[in-house]
């Protein structure tokens, strides 16, 4: 076996696993106090069964008639992703008609869980390429300091004789804690600190680890982390001196809520690893301690940021009503006894609890609601994430309305 193709295989044991486990934490790495509390891995269950899997690909292991869902970057929120979803719906119907594939129903529950597992391929992330990562040593010049097979300088330690599992998280997570000694180093040498975006870190990894001699995965390096634990130790750790969430906080760093967390675990590390030097000069002037970091709390903190983005701002009921009366909504369907008397009341649709709801009995009618549309020679309605909760705002508040 390869080393990547072993990493491949690695990862998707780690990903099995790390879910796994997420799933005996209660699934509380799914964003707290939202709609969407459904565990990633159940909906990884539901994925295959659903017959999803059939058609696409997670990180090259499924069919191939639908794009691979772990190469496409996913941006934003739950209803984001369910506006993927619905958008997608008539090239699925054709190709289902043509492969003579039933339509796979969907109970709400099953949505809660797809929309989770879909959110969290991303947060996982992708393999890393060992070739890639080889090369990365030397661009970023890991090797003018460490030794890798033999090669390369003394001024930092040899990391092919670490004894524990390397995991991309263990690695950042000691660049960082080592991060202040290594910014001396750098200045006195005249190095520009490292930068990293994309899977560079991942890669990095998993070339380092080609130096070591394989030792056994540790549990923890499944930690995928726990979002509640991540928000007071955002405090503890003294980052809410400089960065707020949601207004509340410092104002020297950017508020976490309007910072874009759409990436995986390592590559929000990465970021945090990037602000490393500006953040030290800022704490040594104000003599604040550096914040060294276990695993298992960068683990929470980031899985705390990742979950910041994943639920949806509140919809906006004007605008919804807008939607419904523009997207032809009304040429099938009535509300409150205006409009077409060829689908249900628009008002009287039972009970919509939060927009997953919405999408999950638009997704079961759609069907029907195709055949109609071909029939009035109308255009699929598409709808963005945003449209979607501004749809239910509207649908809601007109539900409301005796
Ligand atoms: C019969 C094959 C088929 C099945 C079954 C299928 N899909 Fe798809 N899916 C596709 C195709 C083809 C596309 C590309 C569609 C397009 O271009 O609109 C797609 C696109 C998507 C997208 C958008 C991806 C992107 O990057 O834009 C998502 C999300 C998605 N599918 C999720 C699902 C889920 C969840 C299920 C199971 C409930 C599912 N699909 C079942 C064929 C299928
Ligand atoms: C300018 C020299 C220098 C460069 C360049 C450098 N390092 Fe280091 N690195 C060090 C030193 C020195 C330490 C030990 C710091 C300490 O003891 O606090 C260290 C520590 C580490 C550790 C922690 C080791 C452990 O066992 O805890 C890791 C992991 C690491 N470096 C990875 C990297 C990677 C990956 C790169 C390239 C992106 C890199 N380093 C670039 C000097 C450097
Ligand atoms: C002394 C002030 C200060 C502290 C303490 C601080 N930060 Fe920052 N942080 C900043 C500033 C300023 C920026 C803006 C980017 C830069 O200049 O590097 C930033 C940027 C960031 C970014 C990158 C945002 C982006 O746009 O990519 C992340 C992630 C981050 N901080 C996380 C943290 C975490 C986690 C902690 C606690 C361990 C923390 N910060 C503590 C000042 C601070
Ligand atoms: C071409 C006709 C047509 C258009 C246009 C249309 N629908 Fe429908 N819709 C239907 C039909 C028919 C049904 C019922 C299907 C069934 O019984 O399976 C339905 C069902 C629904 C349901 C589920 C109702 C229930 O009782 O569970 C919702 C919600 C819905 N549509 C919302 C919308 C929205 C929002 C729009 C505009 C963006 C829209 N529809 C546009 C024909 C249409």
């Amino acid at each position: 076996m390869t080393a990547e193709k072993y990493h491949h295989t690695y990862f998707l044991l780690t990903l099995f696993i790390g879910i796994t486990w997420m799933f005996f934490q209660g699934a509380s790495a799914v964003a707290q106090g939202d709609y969407c509390q459904e565990s990633p891995w159940k909906g990884k269950k539901v994925f295959k069964e659903k017959g999803c899997i059939q058609c696409h690909a997670v990180y090259g292991r499924g069919g191939d008639i639908g794009p691979d869902l772990g190469k496409k970057k996913f941006y934003g929120t739950y209803m984001q992703l369910a506006s993927l979803m619905w958008n997608h719906l008539p090239r699925m119907f054709t190709v289902m008609e043509n492969r003579k594939r039933p339509f796979p129903k969907l109970t709400e529950k099953d949505m809660n869980k797809l929309l989770a597992y879909l959110a969290f391929i991303r947060y996982v992330g992708e393999p890393g390429n060992e070739h890639r990562g080889v090369k990365l040593l030397r661009s970023k010049r890991c090797i003018v300091c460490h030794q890798f097979g033999g090669e390369g300088g003394t001024i930092g330690p040899d990391l092919s004789k670490r004894k524990e599992y390397l995991s991309s998280l263990s690695m950042v997570r000691a660049m960082w804690n080592h991060g202040p000694q290594m910014q001396k180093i750098f200045r006195k040498q005249g190095i520009e600190p490292p930068e990293f975006s994309g899977t560079e870190i991942v890669d990095l990894t998993v070339a380092v680890r080609s130096y070591m001699s394989p030792s056994r995965v540790p549990s923890r390096a499944f930690n995928l982390g726990e979002p509640s634990k991540g928000r007071e130790l955002l405090e503890s750790k003294g980052c809410t001196r400089c960065h707020a969430v949601a207004g509340k906080g410092g104002t020297v760093g950017p508020d976490f809520t309007t910072v874009d967390f759409n990436y995986s675990v390592t590559q929000i590390a990465g970021k945090m690893w990037n602000h490393l030097p500006r953040m030290w000069e800022m704490m040594s002037s104000e003599k604040m301690a550096f914040p060294e970091f276990t695993e298992e709390e960068m683990a929470d903190v980031i899985s705390y940021l990742y979950a910041l983005k994943l639920n949806d701002p509140p919809g906006d009921s004007k605008a919804g009503k807008k939607i419904v009366e523009q997207r032809n909504c009304l040429s099938c369907h009535s509300l409150r006894g205006t409009g077409s008397k060829d689908a249900p009341d628009l008002a009287k649709i039972g009970p919509l609890r939060n927009p997953v709801s919405l999408i999950t009995k638009m997704w079961n009618h759609a069907p029907v609601m195709k055949k109609q549309l071909e029939k009035k020679s109308l255009r699929w309605p598409w709808l963005s994430g945003k449209e979607m909760t501004n749809v239910y705002a509207y649908l809601q508040s007109v539900a409301k309305k005796k």
